[in-house]
């Protein structure tokens, strides 16, 4: 039987709609705009891409949103300052940093610079350590969005055997995490596969829901799921361009041949990806709520 798609870009669509009520809302009843900066060092093109996405999104729910440009060759000094500006600029409630960062930089000093209550992407250690012992924190965007989907789209997980491929600190481990956690989309035993792992598929193969996170394309295969699953794809691979200079663009798993076991899947694209800029989204009008004291 071949498998539901799960639209990210559908689920995103509505959560976005929820969000510019609420966003409407805020303005009129409490006089308060979300205030987003992204800032894009150098000018790697996946990286422009990205930050314009979450501008435009920005943009369209109402938030007071800031594209901060620096060059290259930007001095981890200097980056640092700008972070505490905008630490201390109160018409901005969340600040991201698209990563990665050139390298001389220190990637996590800058992370660590910014304002944990400012911090809408979830990666500064004090968001890391209360998502983990489960109190109100910013919970990072991938994660949370592969969270919605699954209760959004009605996905059984507490006592289901969630299997993780992938290890990183923005993904694999996050989600893994979550998963685990006694609470709505959670409750799951996870298993979490790496690079180390020694018989990948003997694991996938038992997994009710697979979450994979590998950044390789394809590297899932039928052979290696069981009928029934709920595939969720979090690769984004460029593995060519169109005539018209377009990226094409693959996921992790070989979608065709898995859609025809799994129960439910998510595309590429049109699946993780929106709901992961969605969730920025979430984030930030969260930051601009606990700010003004409304939550
Ligand atoms: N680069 C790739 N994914 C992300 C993300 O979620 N946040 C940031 N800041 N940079 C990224």
């Amino acid at each position: 039987m071949a498998a539901k798609i799960i639209s990210g870009k559908e689920i995103a669509q509505q959560i976005r709609e929820e969000l510019k009520q609420e966003v409407a809302e805020m303005k009129e009843k409490h006089g308060v705009t979300p205030g987003l900066v992204t800032i894009l060092v150098g000018e790697n093109p996946a990286s422009v891409s990205y930050v314009t996405a979450k501008q435009r999104t920005a943009h369209e729910l109402g938030f007071h949103s800031v594209q901060d440009n620096q060059p290259e060759d930007i001095t981890e000094e200097a980056l640092l300052k700008l972070i505490e500006q905008y630490n201390e600029d109160d018409s901005i409630h969340g600040i991201l940093v698209q990563l990665p960062l050139p390298r001389h930089i220190d990637e996590n000093k800058v992370l660590n610079a910014i304002n944990p209550d400012k911090d809408v992407d979830g990666f500064h250690p004090v968001n890391v350590g209360r998502m983990v012992i489960g109190e109100r924190c910013f919970l990072p965007c991938t994660p949370h969005g592969i969270l919605e989907m699954l209760i959004r789209t009605g996905v059984e997980t507490s006592g289901a055997e969630t299997v993780v491929v992938g290890r990183s600190n923005i993904v694999g481990k996050p989600i893994a995490n979550l998963m685990l956690q006694k609470r709505e989309g959670g409750n799951s035993t996870v298993t979490i596969c790496h690079t180390g792992t020694k018989d990948l598929s003997f694991h996938t193969k038992r997994a009710d829901i697979l979450i994979v996170a590998a950044g390789r394309p394809k590297v899932i295969t039928a052979d290696m799921v069981k009928e029934g699953v709920v595939v969720i794809d979090v690769g984004v691979n460029r593995i060519g361009k169109t005539p018209e200079g377009k990226a094409i663009l693959c996921g992790d798993v070989d979608f065709d041949a898995v859609k025809e076991k799994a129960a439910a899947i998510t595309p590429v694209p049109g699946g993780v990806g929106p709901m992961t800029i969605t969730m920025l989204m979430k984030n930030t009008v969260q930051a601009a709520k606990q700010f003004a004291g409304l939550i």
